[in-house]
């Protein structure tokens, strides 16, 4: 096996960004541009990979040792030009042989096997350089691919320093070059500055091994875009957008039904199950996963999220949640970090969860708040149920049992227990623990305070509509009594707790 080392230039600085975080690190499909890079270049298994860094890099430097622990990041505190950042590559990485790549940390679209494809036509030829070049409909601005009357390639000529014939050619070079690792070595001590730029040009090489009588190739990429540095946010729209028309299409290709590609984000990291459905107005980011069978959307977010085998998610957001196999979520639910619903489980409308784990068949079906708890399996939470887990301190946890239904518009003071099989009354607040089977019942009867609006409402619109009604019913029990069939007002009234058959009279 020959050596390979790996170049990744990343210490520019960007300036057409307009933005605080370094080029580099902006992200499409969920990673950074240099992270895409990096995992490009892992997937040629080389033998060491060196990023340069200059421009902020007490960011780039964490972020590219965070994604490539194993790699070396070497500093150019000045950036003259790229064989100058070469020459500090190759000095931090010590004695090298074979051959070293270089590439740049701003092509998100790169793919590996084209890197392998110019590796290979590089070795197999004995080159001393082999160019990733590109044909393009706009040359402006890049070097350019000069070839001699028999199609060598004779150097590459930048922009500036281009002559009007020379601008004319539509061949470019990508930045992505092949080096013989000794050629580099001694090509980097030669190179100078003296251009228009008055950089150090890493493209000089390729001059100086045609003097040398060396071999230089070049192969033309098959598609443009992968070459394409984003150097402002428009680019990086543009190729964020086709990394993602990438992506779904390989998704589709995988067994996944995609309704509208155009409005599916699907970042990198994502993995998906064949037989998923994805519905208009998903976009599934960071490491979420769909098993098979799941239907997802329309207009869902999950972010780092599991989904289950044939679960259907509406309308949701998530992030950090597993949901369970045959579950269901949604519409408008918001499934915060730590929610665990399981298999067949509901969370319904207007749903908010938070380090809940919802046990198989367990059902938070309507317009509730459930955070740090722990519902078992088969339980059923009454709608608009608040799991109260914050006393202005600390969070407190909530535990509901096995098969416990809770009524309505309940309040959970957490810590609270509610034993397996247990149920509440409609409005119960519970503050302490319900025994299993136990049915806790909070909620007073309903009490009647008559003419109340009248007294207290004096002179508002709600008094005066009571006022016409205490007049109507007065008027009509006259007429009652005066037909001689008086009978007795009920001035109290019991009202049922809200659990069927109403066998506690909850007075607190
Ligand atoms: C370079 C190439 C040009 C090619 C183009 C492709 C040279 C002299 N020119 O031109 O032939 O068509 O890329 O995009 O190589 N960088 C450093 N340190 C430096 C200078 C640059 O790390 O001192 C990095 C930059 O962050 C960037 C890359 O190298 O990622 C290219 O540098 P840039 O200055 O953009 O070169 P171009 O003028 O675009
Ligand atoms: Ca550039």
């Amino acid at each position: 096996m020959t050596e390979l080392t790996v170049v990744v230039l990343a210490a520019g600085g960007g300036t057409r960004m307009k933005s605080k975080t370094p080029k580099v690190l902006h992200e499409v499909a969920g990673r950074s541009m240099v992270g895409h890079v990096l995992a490009v270049v892992r997937a040629l298994e080389p033998t060491r990979v060196v990023t340069v860094v200059g421009h902020q890099r007490q960011l780039v430097e964490p972020h590219v040792s965070d994604v490539l622990p194993e790699g070396v990041v070497a500093v150019q505190e000045e950036q003259l030009g790229t064989a100058h950042a070469v020459r500090i590559a190759v000095e931090a990485a010590g004695d090298l042989s074979g051959t070293v790549l270089v590439a740049y940390g701003d092509t998100p679209l790169l793919r590996s096997d084209t890197l392998r494809l110019l590796l290979d036509d590089h070795e197999a030829r004995g080159n001393a350089v082999t160019i990733l070049s590109g044909i393009v409909a706009n040359p402006f601005g890049y070097g350019r691919i000069v070839r001699g009357s028999g199609g060598a390639v004779e150097a590459i000529v930048e922009e500036k320093d281009a002559t009007d014939e020379q601008r004319a050619i539509a061949e470019i070079n990508s930045g992505i070059l092949a080096f013989d690792a000794a050629f580099l070595d001694e090509a980097l001590g030669k190179i100078g500055n003296d251009n228009a730029k008055g950089e150090y040009y890493l493209t000089d090489a390729v001059a100086l091994a045609r003097a040398a009588g060396l071999a230089v190739g070049a192969r033309p990429v098959d598609d443009p875009m992968e070459i394409e540095g984003a150097n402002d946010r428009a680019q990086l729209a543009t190729l964020g957008r086709e990394l993602n028309r990438r992506i779904v299409t390989h998704w589709m290709r995988e067994g996944v039904t995609v309704i509208d590609p155009a409005t599916t984000w699907i970042d990198a990291d994502a993995e998906l199950a064949a037989d998923v459905t994805l519905l208009p107005g998903v976009q599934l980011l960071g490491a979420t996963k769909v098993d098979e069978d799941a239907v997802v959307g329309p207009d869902s977010t999950l972010k780092d999220c599991e989904i289950g085998a044939g679960a259907h998610v509406v309308r949701t957001h998530a992030e950090l949640a597993v949901i369970g196999a045959g579950a269901t979520v949604g519409p408008f639910s918001y499934l915060r970090p730590g929610t665990v619903l399981g298999a067949d489980g509901k969370i319904g409308g207007f749903v908010e969860t938070k380090n809940a784990r919802i046990g198989a068949g367990a059902k938070v079906p309507h317009l509730s708040y459930v955070g740090d708890a722990e519902i078992g399996e088969g339980a059923n939470i009454g709608a608009g149920t608040i799991f109260a887990n914050f006393d202005g301190v600390a969070k407190h946890r909530t535990t509901v049992g096995k098969h416990a239904k809770t009524g309505s518009n309940n309040t959970f003071v957490a810590p609270a227990t509610i034993g397996d099989g247990a149920s509440t009354g409609g409005g119960t607040v519970v503050r302490g623990d319900i025994p299993a089977g136990a049915l806790g019942v909070s909620a007073g009867p309903l009490r009647i305070i008559e003419g109340w609006a009248q007294r207290r409402r004096a002179g508002t619109a709600q008094a005066a509509a009571a006022e016409a009604a205490a007049e109507a019913a007065a008027e009509a029990a006259a007429e009652a009594a005066s037909a001689g069939t008086a009978d007795e007002h009920e001035a109290s009234h019991e009202s049922d707790p809200g659990v069927g058959d109403s066998p506690v009279g909850g007075r607190d």
